[in-house]
């Protein structure tokens, strides 16, 4: 009567434990006996298939965990397909507008499109109002890190500085004014959206001073 556990990777990769023995002729005794060592075996390989589960899933080296990790899908590539300055008329402008057109009006006044769901004027879309001040905001937060992605040229032809220690800085100023002026869409509050709007116009100005008002432009972004 000889038992031997066994440990293994299944086809899932998975480990399994499995006992092999093999009972020959023998007496009551001997069977009550057999049956007793069988459920041991059982119990200890559970245990011990449990224990090197749980030795694989913390070890990032061994076991089954690796397994799983290469079967991550591969993040996809960033793609670019406009200058910077076709970026900012496309995104930065038409969104920073909507904060800065909440100064004059109170957004909760600003009545709907005749069609809201066709809507071009934010604020009186289907998502409009205060909401629409919310979303530029966060439009303008999010939208920075497009600033940040490699390979995207200037109208002049030259890379986007993005070696120049200051262009972060002026990314992260953007995203720190996008997130001011988020909170103060949500406090629905037109003193707040006036100081809101003042911090986002001097973060686009800090950037635009150092990298877009040249005399020439082919001095932009250098
Ligand atoms: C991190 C730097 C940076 C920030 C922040 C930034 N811009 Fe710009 N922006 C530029 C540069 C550089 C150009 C010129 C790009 C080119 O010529 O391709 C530009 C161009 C523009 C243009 C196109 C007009 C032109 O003269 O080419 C508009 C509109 C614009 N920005 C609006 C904004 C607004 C609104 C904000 C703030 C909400 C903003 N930008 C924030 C760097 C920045």
């Amino acid at each position: 009567m000889l038992f031997r556990l066994m440990l293994f990777h299944n086809d899932n990769g998975w480990l399994e434990c499995r006992a092999k023995g093999r009972i020959t002729e023998m007496g009551d005794h001997k069977r009550s006996m057999s049956i007793r060592s069988i459920v041991l075996a059982a119990i200890v390989c559970a245990g011990v298939s449990f224990s090197v589960e749980i030795l694989a899933a913390q070890s990032p080296a061994g076991g089954a965990a690796p397994k799983a990790a290469g079967r991550a899908p591969a993040v996809p590539a960033f793609q670019v397909h406009e200058t910077l300055a076709q970026l900012m008329k496309g995104i930065f402008f038409p969104s920073a507008n909507v904060i800065f057109a909440a100064q004059g009006t109170n957004p909760a006044d600003v009545k709907p499109a005749r069609d809201p769901s066709l809507a071009t004027n934010p604020l009186e879309s289907t998502y409009g109002n205060w909401e629409a001040v919310e979303n530029a905001s966060l439009a303008l937060t999010e939208a920075a890190n497009l600033l940040l992605l490699p390979g995207r040229k200037c109208s002049n032809g030259l890379n986007v500085p993005l070696q120049n220690a200051d262009w972060p800085k002026f990314v992260q100023g953007l995203r720190d004014a996008g997130m001011a002026a988020y909170k103060a869409a949500q406090s629905k509050n037109q003193d707040n959206i006036l100081m809101a709007a003042d911090t986002m116009s001097t973060a686009c100005s800090n950037c635009h001073d150092k990298y877009r008002e040249k005399t020439n432009p082919a001095d932009r972004c250098k």
